[in-house]
């Protein structure tokens, strides 16, 4: 259940959003983003040999990948990877697994951000979440997912807000602030709260995940992301878009 702040808050945050990822309200219908140039970069890298090709890490289909820490991009929203690239071009946000993405997203020009993470929210929802079973055998511990469940729905009381207050049931996403952290690869989770916890990820806004992330234990991230990358990717039937395109659908798709 949303309340009336929510609503505040993701309309305020959209605004400033779009002005970070230079679509401005006012510019929105003008933007443009072609998904041919996207899927090139994505599978070829960049003609000049200057960016890799992401699926080289991400996966074919945007999925992620557990063994090299890469996230999943397909569908967790296009305003929110938009931002990710220009952060980690910029320096805002440090690649902490690879030590690779600030290299590749300053070899981006800002259309050719646009034009990835429009075709990165182009897959169809397709679910292909951690192999958590092989994870623990090589040594990665697990959580309980009961419990992630409990913390992602609940909260802890004046500890820990609920996570789905802001990233939406089940983690599905709320567009276009909150990306999608259902079905994120497991890996990745762990290593994202870890970093939200000791402020080496600090390039959310209003401080806010550093907020949440302070008061969580190992055991709240290993129990958060071993239900979060299962989540069901479900609408709960309250009508909200789960498709995380609520920006996208206002960009002018060039192919
Ligand atoms: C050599 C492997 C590698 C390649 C190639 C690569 N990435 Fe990444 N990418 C990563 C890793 C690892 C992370 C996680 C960084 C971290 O944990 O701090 C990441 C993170 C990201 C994120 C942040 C996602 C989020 O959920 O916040 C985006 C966006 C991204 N990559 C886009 C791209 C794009 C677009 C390309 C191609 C132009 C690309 N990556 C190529 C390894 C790679
Ligand atoms: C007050 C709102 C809020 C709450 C509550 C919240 N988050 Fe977030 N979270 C954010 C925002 C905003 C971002 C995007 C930060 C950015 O722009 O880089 C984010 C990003 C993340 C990311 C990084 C995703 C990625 O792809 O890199 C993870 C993981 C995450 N949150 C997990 C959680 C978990 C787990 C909880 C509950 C324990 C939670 N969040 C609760 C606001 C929130």
């Amino acid at each position: 259940m949303r309340k009336l702040s929510d609503f505040a808050m993701v309309c305020c945050g959209a605004v400033a959003m779009l002005a970070f990822s230079g679509v401005s309200i006012a510019e929105e219908g003008a933007v443009t983003a072609n998904i041919t140039n996207g899927k090139s970069i994505f599978e070829n890298g960049k003609s000049d040999g200057s960016v890799p090709a992401c699926q080289t890490c991400h996966g074919e289909k945007a999925m992620g990948n557990d063994g090299m820490g890469a996230p999943r991009l397909a569908n967790i929203g296009y305003v929110y990877i938009v931002k990710q690239l220009t952060n980690f071009a910029e320096d805002k946000r440090k690649d902490l697994t690879m030590d690779q993405m600030n290299g590749i997203a300053k070899g981006l020009s800002v259309q050719d951000r646009r034009d990835l993470a429009a075709y990165e929210n182009s897959f169809p929802r397709d679910s292909e979440p951690s192999d958590l079973g092989a994870l623990k055998t090589d040594g990665t511990v697990i959580g309980e997912s009961y419990k992630g469940q409990i913390l992602v729905r609940y909260g802890v009381v004046n500890k820990v807000p609920a996570c789905q207050s802001c990233h939406g049931f089940n983690g599905r996403g709320a567009d276009p602030v909150y990306p999608k952290i259902g079905q994120q690869k497991y890996v990745y989770l762990v290593n994202q709260l870890t970093h939200w916890r000791d402020g080496s990820r600090a390039n959310d806004p209003m401080g806010q995940m550093r907020a949440v992330a302070k008061n969580l234990t190992d055991e709240d991230i290993h129990n958060a992301a071993t239900f979060l990358s299962q989540a069901a990717d479900s609408s709960e039937g309250d009508g909200y878009q789960i498709n995380n395109k609520m920006v996208l659908e206002k960009v002018k798709i060039v192919k």
